[in-house]
């Protein structure tokens, strides 16, 4: 299949009338799958009440067919389509978060979407994503819109259209290119159909932020203890990762520096994963600096294209530095102990 890249400026007026968005639209409604843009990161998107469109989503990632898709919408009023229920709290939470990095589970409604999008399930996730290519999109073709991120399952999520054609090039009808996404990381999984919602998944909005508006939140066990069974079916699998394997070091630089040395007289060649405060201060094979440390929003604009960077690269190990669990850390450091599978040497 020859995959189209269309690209698109995301500030122009009127995108809905743009013709690429229009010939993406017009894929999408014959059941193709074709990669947005979203603020967080880009999306492979499909018809979600197609089963055909649906598998061609899962097939083109390889993803496991028990991992239900998040569903996009343009406008909240879609929801009654194909959700049972809304709770009081859902509703504070769309009004202030919508559109934006924030997906609500529901009650399903029976019969409406693909059951292959929901993986069987009786809830589904929903979000109304903030970029102006990815609302003209769904505006435009007038349907849900399934979409997982834009990655070959278990590969770091695409922040560029590049990351995407590097992945599923010939294997998608097409990609938005709307340039780098904003965010970074994928979008707060919250489960509102529980009295006390709970967070299933750390993004791009933090738990102060929907504790200040609905009060207390709680956070699905797995996300503390690895050894939990994940209430989100995705969180149980091995994500994000580069190619070499990826070490999570807690201790000082020093401590880092000697575990660099350690390897490099091992022979292999070693990457460090820091930040620009300390990117001169090791001494490794490889060193990327992801972001600031002091404005964690940097690092999580930049993580998913380090760790494809290190891929770029002859690497044989990568040691990571740690990040705090304020704020967006914590979508960060969830996202690099998955990548890391879990592997963490403490000083
Ligand atoms: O920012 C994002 O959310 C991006 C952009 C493209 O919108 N999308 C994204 O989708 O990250 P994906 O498929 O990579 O992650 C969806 C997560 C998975 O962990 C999945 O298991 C969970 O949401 N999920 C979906 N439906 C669910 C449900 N009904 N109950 C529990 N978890 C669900
Ligand atoms: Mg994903």
């Amino acid at each position: 299949m020859n995959t189209k890249v269309w690209k698109v400026d995301k500030y122009v007026d009127n995108l809905e009338s743009n013709p690429h968005v229009v010939d993406a639209a017009h894929f999408l409604r014959e059941n193709e799958v074709v990669a947005l843009p979203t603020e967080t990161v880009y999306g492979l998107g499909g018809n979600a009440e197609s089963d055909e469109a649906v598998a061609k989503i899962f097939a083109a990632k390889g993803r496991p067919v028990d991992n239900p898709l998040i569903i996009h919408i343009a406008e909240k009023q879609q929801l009654n389509t194909f959700v049972t229920e809304i709770s009081a709290k859902a509703e504070v939470l769309m009004d202030k978060f919508w559109p934006g990095p924030l997906t609500i589970i529901f009650k399903k409604k029976a019969g409406v979407l693909s059951e292959k999008a929901t993986a069987g399930l009786e809830t589904v996730a929903v979000r109304m994503p903030d970029h102006p290519v990815a609302l003209a999109l769904l505006k435009k073709c007038g349907l849900p819109i399934a979409a997982p991120s834009a990655n070959s399952s278990g590969k770091p999520s695409p922040t560029k259209a590049e990351h995407v054609i590097d992945d599923l090039a010939g294997k998608i009808a097409g990609v938005l290119d709307g340039g780098s996404t904003g965010v970074g990381v994928e979008s707060t999984v919250i489960d509102c159909t529980e009295t006390i919602p709970v967070i299933l998944r750390p993004g791009g909005v933090t738990k102060e932020a929907l504790e200040a508006v609905i009060g207390e939140v709680t956070v699905d066990a797995a996300l503390t203890d690895p050894g939990a069974k994940p209430k989100a079916p995705g969180m149980k699998y091995r994500h994000y990762a580069p190619n070499a394997p990826l070490i999570m070091v807690s201790g000082t630089r020093e401590f880092l520096q000697h575990l660099v040395e350690e390897k490099r007289q091992e022979g292999l060649r070693v990457g460090v994963l820091t930040t620009e405060e300390l990117e001169s201060a090791y001494q490794a094979d490889y060193v990327l600096a992801c972001g600031r440390r002091a404005d964690l929003e940097t690092v999580a604009a930049a993580l998913y294209e380090t760790l494809r960077r290190f891929n770029e690269l002859d690497v044989d190990i990568i040691f990571s530095e740690m990040f705090p669990q304020t704020g967006v850390g914590d979508a960060i450091m969830n996202r690099l102990q998955k990548a890391a599978g879990n592997k963490i040497i403490t000083e």
